[in-house]
């Protein structure tokens, strides 16, 4: 990045929140997927001002600008465009408001999730959306990515409590969307836009979310099958039966045994596919529910139920599915994730297609995920420095969304759909859904400055 634009940077947001050394670039050149590009300058801002003078500059002098969280992203989303401006949001961290009358709290986006699920606990409060980096991952990142988690089976996504944003536009104006009020409709949606736009509309300064009243009890159990077709049954059967667990997790073949590999937590070496599901609500409901799940299990072949009677016994489950993705990452270098959603009556197809695309493009393939919402995690476990391998595991993806679109579903669940799922956008919305994205984002970044590169391709 040119000097003068580097001294106009630091006039803007001070010497300490402007970085050019190649460590803070590097730094800031990837997420959690495989991509990276190297920033030409790191900016971190601490105020909303500070944001606006950095887009003014940018807009004014045609320089990309990608928003960046905690980059513990899936879909390239905080990936810089190369020589870029990359803008760390997380120095913006403070907790500004839990208004415990209203349910609402009011947050900077470089605000650690956990960090803001922990507060509102301490004061009975409840932040559902628990995406599993949760310790780690940033409010803005949430936002930006629509973030899910296994809570959202019951409570939904990140999508369904932002009520309110101050976004900085492309050009540096500042906007405010939403109300603190229970409804609204006062105007366009501008806060459903921004949520999950990855980036690509402008910067997200301010976040306002709801919360809910803390569950009263929590009951947990894993189921484990010898067929993963009877997992898939369970879940549609829970379903049927009028039972919504807070969670109804999956884990197929492949990640079982790496997971047992890794954490040892007692899953038989065989099993086809493991189901953790979650109960909660009032101590009596949940424990009627997950009797009834246990009940559905039972009646789906499950060859072992298993239920937490204490808090240990809770985490022992959880740590299987805790440690999915780091188990996995053990098999190979590098991991390419998606997070695709099928109709939940088609998880177990979604399942053993996985597998089986493992097996056309020999290639070590396995799943695991949120089974409740029909949204799995198909991990191709390959090695960026293998081209040919590569080269399968691209073909892979695109059998892999094939696949997934002849199922009814969706490419993005939960992750967004940033770099690496870009190729396939048009063929989920089509002609006319792409003009409209497009349109949206010409009138908000006419200048094409904001997270160039990524959601559309074509
Ligand atoms: C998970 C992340 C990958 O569910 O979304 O583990
Ligand atoms: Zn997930």
């Amino acid at each position: 990045m040119k000097d003068s634009l580097v001294s106009k940077l630091i006039e803007i947001a001070g010497k300490d929140n402007v970085k050019t050394s190649i460590e803070d670039r590097i730094a800031h050149s990837y997420d959690a997927t495989l991509y990276t590009q190297l920033p030409g300058v790191v900016v971190s801002p601490t105020t909303t001002d500070q944001v606006a003078g950095v887009m003014k500059l940018a807009y004014e002098e045609e320089i990309p600008v990608t928003p960046r969280g905690c980059g513990t992203g899936l879909s390239g989303g905080a990936v810089p465009s190369e020589g870029g401006i990359s803008l760390a949001m997380t120095r913006m961290n403070k907790i500004k408001e839990v208004d415990a009358e209203n349910l609402m709290a009011v947050a900077e986006p470089g605000v650690i999730n956990q960090d803001l699920d922990k507060l509102v606990e301490s004061m009975g409060l409840f932040y559902p959306p628990d995406p599993l980096s949760k310790k780690g991952c940033s409010m803005g990142g949430n936002v930006a990515e629509g973030a899910g988690g296994p809570r959202a089976f019951k409570y939904g996504c990140t999508r369904q409590y932002v009520k309110g944003l101050e976004v900085v536009l492309a050009n540096g104006d500042v906007l405010k969307t939403g109300s603190r009020t229970v409804k609204y409709v006062t105007g366009f949606d501008l806060t459903g836009l921004f949520t999950a736009s990855e980036g690509a509309l402008g910067v997200m300064t301010e976040i306002t979310v709801q919360l809910l009243p803390k569950p009263a009890y929590t009951e947990t159990m894993l189921a484990i099958y010898d067929d993963v077709w009877q997992a898939g049954r369970t879940v549609s059967e829970i379903v049927a039966a009028g039972i919504i667990p807070s969670v109804l997790e999956f884990m197929d073949s492949a990640t079982t045994k790496a997971v047992e590999a890794y954490a040892k937590v007692g899953l038989p070496a065989d099993a086809d596919a493991v189901l953790l599901i979650e109960t909660d609500g009032h101590a009596e409901a949940a424990r009627e529910d997950i009797a009834k799940c246990v009940e559905i299990c039972q009646r789906c072949k499950a060859t072992r139920v298993q239920r937490a009677h204490t808090a240990e016994e809770r985490e022992g489950l959880w740590k299987a599915r805790r440690s999915a993705m780091a188990a996995i990452t053990r098999i190979n270098p590098s991991l390419i994730q998606e997070d695709p959603v099928v109709p939940r009556s088609k998880v177990a197809d979604l399942a053993k297609a996985v597998l089986n695309i493992g097996e056309r493009y020999n290639l070590h393939m396995c799943s695991y995920g949120h089974a409740g919402d029909g949204n799995l995690h198909p991990s191709i476990l390959t090695d960026i420095r293998d081209p040919a391998a590569m080269k399968r595991a691209r073909e892979a993806v695109k059998a892999l969304f094939d696949c997934v679109l002849a199922l009814g579903g969706t490419l993005s669940g939960e992750h967004g759909i940033g770099r690496e799922k870009a190729p396939y956008l048009r063929q989920e919305v089509g002609d006319v859904g792409i003009a409209t994205m497009k349109a949206l984002k010409d009138a908000l970044d006419p200048k094409g400055i904001l997270n160039p590169g990524k959601i559309f391709v074509n």
